[in-house]
């Protein structure tokens, strides 16, 4: 096709590119515009309300809306409800008004709830990982080790040491995303801490995970590794307890070690090191032999990606490209893992694809 001379012809394939690339240039505006209604509060006041909620009766009640731009309130709920966070109701059987609702998805976005997505919503939209996504392009032809250090001048960690500000909302995020990860383990796959009486969970962030293991399994000695100014002050518990150190030099020994969230976030040579001193730590192994828990991704194969499962391939893609920008890390398929496990010296691995985007992955000496 001739892109570059429109004629009768291919006016119609012309016009349908130039649709797909704006759709595809303004998808930011899709999140932009659910952290907007997350920022004014709108999901908790629907919820709140306790029945469809007309557009009159919320900006009437949003507390800190000018009211000179109440009108565009509408525009905000109609693509929010086009994206499927929010839905139209009638307000009863017999009146023509409708009004909002929360769906499935929004509620999930509450703040005061357990298994709230919000805060690591609030972690992916700030300028802390907007900016190095900005700056991609210049990082690919400069020595920067990182976008991130092309956008801040510092390693992301290095960063959230220095500015408490943006150490609390990171950790905020990992908190409220390991929430999530501790209620599916231990609903779902309770069988893999059974017969462990020690488990170390290696950049533990500030222990939401270790603690959750700690709760329910009251028999396990938890320990919670991470950076000294992660850990430094927190209060641990019967069976849970902090340690401030570097994953690169020493884990503390125990039965078996957790990482969630940390392989992509290191380089394959990192990752190794890592993996390194988790198999010393689980050396002696106690009683069932030890063994090393991963949360994170196993990339799906592109030759298996489908119209069901493409939008998970997608998200999983997103991931990768932010760990890029971020990081020296990467998603990795099985077998780049198999790598990794086989150059730290483990002879055997399982993934269990249990945790949606993410997997259960053991490794064992
Ligand atoms: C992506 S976060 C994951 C946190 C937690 N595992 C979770 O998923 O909620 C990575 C964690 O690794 C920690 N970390 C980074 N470098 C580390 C190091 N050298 N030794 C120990 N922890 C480290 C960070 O402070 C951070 O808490």
């Amino acid at each position: 096709m001739d892109m570059v001379n429109a004629n009768e012809e291919n006016v119609h394939e012309l016009l349908e590119a130039h649709a797909q690339i704006w759709n595809y240039m303004f998808s930011f505006i899709r999140s932009m515009s659910l952290k907007c209604a997350i920022d004014l509060g709108i999901p908790e006041i629907i919820q709140n309300h306790g029945k469809p909620m007309t557009i009159t009766g919320l900006v009437a009640v949003l507390p800190t809306l000018n009211p000179s731009k109440a009108c565009d309130i509408s525009r905000l709920m109609r693509i929010l409800v086009h994206s499927g966070f929010f839905a139209r109701q009638k307000l009863d059987n017999d009146a023509q008004e409708v009004g909002y609702v929360l769906t499935n998805t929004c509620r999930l976005l509450l703040k005061n709830i357990p298994l709230s997505v919000t805060p690591y919503l609030k972690l992916s939209l700030d300028p802390f990982c907007v900016k190095p996504c900005q700056v991609l392009g210049t990082w690919f032809q400069n020595d920067d080790s990182t976008p991130f250090v092309t956008a801040y001048g510092k390693t992301t960690y290095s960063y959230c040491g220095h500015e408490t500000s943006v150490k609390n909302m990171f950790n905020q995020g990992m908190a409220s995303d390991a929430q999530l990860i501790a209620s599916v383990l231990i609903d779902k796959c309770k069988g893999a801490f059974e017969g462990l009486e020690s488990l170390v969970d290696v950049g533990g962030g500030t222990g939401t995970l270790a603690k959750a293991l700690a709760d329910a399994f009251p028999h396990l000695d938890c320990t919670v590794l991470d950076l000294p100014h992660v850990v430094d002050g927190l209060q641990g518990g019967n069976n849970l307890k902090y340690v401030g150190g570097n994953m690169f030099e020493a884990v503390p020994a125990a039965d078996a070690v957790i990482l969630k969230w940390i392989f992509h976030n290191w380089n394959d040579e990192e990752c190794v090191t890592i993996l390194k001193r988790c198999k010393e730590a689980i050396s002696d192994g106690g009683k069932v032999g030890g063994k090393v828990m991963i949360v994170d991704m196993a990339l799906m194969d592109e030759e298996k990606v489908n119209e069901e499962n493409s939008k998970m391939f997608e998200t999983q893609l997103f991931l990768d490209m932010l760990m890029m920008a971020m990081t020296t890390g990467r998603e990795r398929q099985e077998e780049e893992w198999a790598k990794l496990f086989c150059a730290a010296g483990f002879s055997d691995y399982k993934i269990f694809p249990i945790l949606g985007l993410r997997s259960l992955i053991e490794v064992y000496p």
